[in-house]
């Protein structure tokens, strides 16, 4: 039987830990040809060497989302390795968490330029691809913040709002041509970053209990649990799918306070 993602030549960017790597991993053993790109050469390299030795045919480069230059020249690449893209999961992100008045221009300009024109960077770069292909899908890795606020998160939800704005827009600009755009915002998921959130507190037990609170199962997402909605986003099994948000944040946004 065919994998779900076979005929896929799928761009993962941040790929080389979290929510990107066990989106690789997924996609990999459904029959994708990959290229992944992170900003961190090293550890891109070695989880590449650790993806591979699973078999499936996949490429990396090193390149910062935030390098429109940098892209073009990996999506180049890509084309090369992997034959020319048909998707795009735009997925590298930061937390940049602030109380609005503390909050540099600098980091600003961080948050803005990462989490959102990084995004906007790779899809410009591939859509011309996949309009040309007759059609392709991009999924852009959003967040609840996306939809509600956390006080002293500011800038990151109001990047991650525009990312959902971007979806939207480029999502009905190339319906036409079979583009479909998406996005999907995962609640609190186990990665390093969110464990580096709460050690960024007096107390990282009680901040990761609080965490799970929100959460209305009581606990979080593994990467896997998120990698696994990405894989069917992808994939051909939703083609009317389209410039729309899939939550995967066990019910939190709906919940209106913990009881
Ligand atoms: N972890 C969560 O709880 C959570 C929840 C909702 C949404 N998200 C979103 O999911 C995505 C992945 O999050 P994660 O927790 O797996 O993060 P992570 O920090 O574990 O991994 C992110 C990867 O992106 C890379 N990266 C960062 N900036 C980059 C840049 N400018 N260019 C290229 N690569 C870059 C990093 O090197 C890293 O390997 C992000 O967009 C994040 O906002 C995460």
């Amino acid at each position: 039987m065919a994998g779900r993602l076979e005929g896929k030549r799928i761009i993962v960017t941040g790929a080389a830990q979290g929510i990107g790597f066990a989106m690789a991993e997924a996609f990999l053993a459904e029959g994708a040809r990959l290229f992944l790109i992170d900003r961190d050469g090293d550890l891109l390299s070695t989880q590449a060497a650790r993806l591979r030795a699973s078999g499936g045919t996949l490429g990396f480069a090193a390149a910062d989302i935030t390098d429109a230059a940098a892209i073009e020249a990996a999506v180049a690449l890509a084309g090369r390795e992997i034959g020319r893209p048909n998707a795009l999961v735009n997925n590298a992100g930061v937390n940049v968490f602030s109380e609005p008045l503390q909050l540099s221009d600098a980091d600003w300009q961080r948050c803005l330029d990462i989490n959102l024109k990084g995004a906007w960077n790779c899809s410009r770069a591939v859509l011309p691809g996949l309009i040309e292909e007759g059609g392709g899908v991009i999924l852009n890795i959003a967040s609840t913040h996306a939809f509600t606020i956390i006080p002293h998160t500011f800038p990151y939800p109001v990047a991650k709002h525009a990312l959902l704005g971007m979806t939207k827009a480029l999502g009905l600009e190339y319906a036409g041509q079979g583009v479909r755009v998406n996005a999907l915002a995962p609640g609190y998921v186990r990665t390093q970053k969110v464990v580096e959130y709460w050690n960024s507190f007096a107390d990282p037990a009680a901040a990761e209990a609080e965490t799970m609170k929100l959460h209305p199962g009581g606990r979080i997402a593994t990467p896997e649990e998120i990698a696994k909605a990405a894989l069917f986003l992808i994939s051909d099994e939703c083609p009317f799918i389209n410039a729309t948000c899939l939550m995967a944040d066990g019910g939190m946004t709906a919940l209106h306070h913990p009881g």
